[in-house]
């Protein structure tokens, strides 16, 4: 597996790919992979002849009080894995690498950015929207694949590439789970044994809530308050859990068809994210 640092390193690399005709497939990380991003790695694999991942914790998605000093940073058990995984490059840029400190652009995806994580998050998906911009721009893949774990995350990568009229094909893969369901994410690791015992109730509510909105007449706010107090009770801060449209992200009525449920809730010091979709 090759290893790059440089900027000018991956453009060479892609320049030979491309010149072959060869397929190229992109996994952006932040490295701390778990099977969840190896199999974005694996799919990446059947879906072109070339796959680049890049490990880059972004700083300008975290806010001042977030966990960027303190995520987990593994990247020589990373590229073992990569390696195992018949990954064909690994691109690892430092911030200065990425950031010129003359830099003036930023990226701003309107509207989808404002709610549910980008409310409470400010300023977090216009760091991804410009990384990612700027990784897509470097690495110049055929595809890039991004976890539906992130859903609104993916929303706005795709309206981003779909806006800037970038040449790649953006897709969403499927939710990688524990066996007890919770959602795999790096931020898993900071739940203490207690908390970690809990946190698969993110899943089970998720599920509840959707048995409901295909069984009952309930009222999609009334779902949503029941399971925010059970949430509540388990022992969650609950940000948002909210039955929205899946291709605008407003709140739905049960005349849409298409939804997902989104959720965010805080166990302890650690924020966890998941969704669940209803197709009607
Ligand atoms: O989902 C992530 O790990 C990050 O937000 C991403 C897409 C790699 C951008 O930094």
């Amino acid at each position: 597996m090759k290893n790059f640092q440089t900027i000018s390193e991956v453009r060479q690399c892609v320049d030979i790919w491309r010149s072959r005709g060869e397929r190229i497939a992109f996994v952006a990380t932040m490295g701390n992979l778990h099977e969840g991003h190896l199999t974005l790695v694996r799919e990446a694999k059947r879906c072109a002849d070339k796959v680049i991942v890049s490990i880059f914790v972004n700083p300008t998605q975290f806010g001042v009080n977030e966990d960027f000093s303190n995520y987990p940073r593994t990247e020589t058990q990373d590229c073992l894995k990569l390696a195992d995984e018949g990954c064909d490059a690994v691109f690892l840029p430092s911030v200065e690498t990425l950031y010129d400190s003359e830099a003036k652009t930023s990226i701003q995806v309107a509207e989808i950015s404002d709610y549910f994580c980008g409310e409470s998050r400010r300023g977090h998906f216009s760091g991804v929207a410009t990384v990612v911009c700027k990784l897509l721009n470097i690495v110049t893949p055929h595809c890039a694949l991004f976890g539906l774990k992130d859903f609104q995350q993916f929303l706005v990568i795709q309206t981003l590439a779909r806006d800037l009229n970038l040449p790649v094909e953006i897709l969403g893969i499927p939710t990688v789970r524990e066996v007890d369901g919770l959602a795999m994410s790096s931020r898993n690791g900071y739940l203490t044994p207690q908390e970690r015992d809990v946190a698969p109730q993110i899943y089970k509510i998720l599920q509840m809530a959707r048995n409901q909105i295909i069984n009952t007449s309930t009222s999609f706010t009334q779902i949503q308050e029941q399971s925010i107090a059970i949430l509540t009770e388990c022992g969650f801060v609950v940000d948002y859990f909210s039955v929205v449209r899946r291709d605008d992200l407003m709140l739905a009525s049960r005349n849409d068809n298409n939804l997902i449920i989104l959720v965010a809730a805080r166990l302890g010091k650690t924020r966890l994210i998941d969704n669940l979709w209803i197709d009607k």
